[in-house]
């Protein structure tokens, strides 16, 4: 028995998703934007890890294809609100929904996103559906907590390393938790199994997130498709910011409070001083360093699964591919 590819994966996906939210569903006003964020090309990493969950436990992933396709209709849902709430102007490249349209539409055909998900997710196997639910709604309020947490911080300096790293539990990691938790069941893992992998998404996705936050500061703008230096201009509580707060001292720490504290007024000036006092302070190595961390705890995780080793290479692989990502 082989394993599906990732691109085999990836191809299942994006061939569903294509087939809805096109054509003529009226009013167009709310469809066309929502269907132009489901399209805009993203990874779809947390549906391919459904399936991929699934398909460790069984060779049939049918049952699990709405559900990781509710999985992604959620995550994107969850984007295009992200998008006004940190006034991001482009994702994956393009216009966002509240730059293209307006934020109302972006509101609405996010709420419509969010529905579609529920929708989705309950066509699996019946039996199945109350347990997918209730892990998919504790999912779901999380990631409202994580964001409300998001938001508060902005306006604080004090925030601890472990208020961050719930913070990025609720907003990111649970996601991609539940996204393979719910393959495995669907795939007959037993409870504990499927929380194993429950874990390692976790740990996985909390690697993720500190990727993102350096890669907000670090990457190429033309590969990454968002604005680099959001985090900066928002005031964002970052990985990054929070180790610098921690290590910066005399004058660098105040040329540091003086940036957050809007004492540059100036966007792009903001961000390349607080990117210099990253530098001096060797902050993308440390991040990596943590990130690594985070990915090997992850791989303990999937070690634990109590398949052969030969089904799980490809999330291997997977895992490996997320940590060196550049967008
Ligand atoms: C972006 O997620 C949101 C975060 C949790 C950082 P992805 O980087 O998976 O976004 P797409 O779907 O591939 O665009
Ligand atoms: C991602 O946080 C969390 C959610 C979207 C729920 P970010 O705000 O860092 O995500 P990006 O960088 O805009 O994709
Ligand atoms: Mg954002
Ligand atoms: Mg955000
Ligand atoms: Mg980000």
């Amino acid at each position: 028995m082989t394993q599906l590819t990732f691109q085999e994966c990836k191809t299942l996906i994006d061939e569903k998703i294509t087939s809805f939210l096109t054509g003529e569903r009226k009013p167009s006003g709310l469809y066309e934007p929502a269907g132009y964020q489901m399209n805009l090309g993203g990874k779809r990493i947390r549906p391919i890890l459904t399936l991929m969950a699934c398909n460790l436990f069984s060779d049939e992933v049918d049952a699990a294809l709405m559900p990781a396709i509710a999985l992604e209709t959620f995550h994107n849902f969850t984007l295009v609100h992200d998008d006004i709430m940190d006034n991001a102007m482009v994702r994956r490249g393009q216009p966002t929904i509240h730059t293209q349209w307006t934020p109302n539409t972006a509101i609405l055909s996010g709420d419509t996103l969010c529905i579609l998900a529920y929708q989705y997710l309950a066509e699996t196997t019946p039996s199945l559906i109350p347990r997918i639910l209730g892990l998919f709604n504790q999912m779901a309020l999380q990631v409202c907590e994580g964001q409300q947490y998001d938001l508060d911080f902005e306006k604080r300096e004090d925030v601890s390393y472990q208020e961050y790293m719930l913070m990025i539990e609720y907003k990111t990691a649970v996601l991609q938790a539940v996204s393979l938790k719910i393959g495995a069941l669907i795939g007959g893992a037993s409870e504990p199994e499927s929380e194993k992998l429950y874990q390692f998404g976790r740990n996985l996705g909390l690697a993720f997130q500190i990727q993102d936050d350096l890669l907000d500061v670090y990457a190429d703008e033309t590969v990454f498709g968002k604005a680099i230096g959001g985090d900066i201009r928002e005031n964002k509580k970052t990985w990054l910011l929070i180790k610098a707060l921690e290590l910066a001292k005399g004058q660098r720490l105040d040329a540091l409070h003086a940036a957050i504290r809007g004492g540059v007024s100036n966007p792009e000036e903001k961000y390349m001083r607080v990117r210099e006092i990253y530098d001096d302070l060797n902050i993308s190595v440390l991040a990596e360093h943590e990130i690594s961390l985070f990915f090997e705890q992850a791989m303990l995780n999937l070690k634990e699964v109590d398949v052969t080793p030969e089904r799980k290479t490809e999330l291997k692989k997977l895992a490996a591919g997320l940590i060196r990502r550049d967008k």
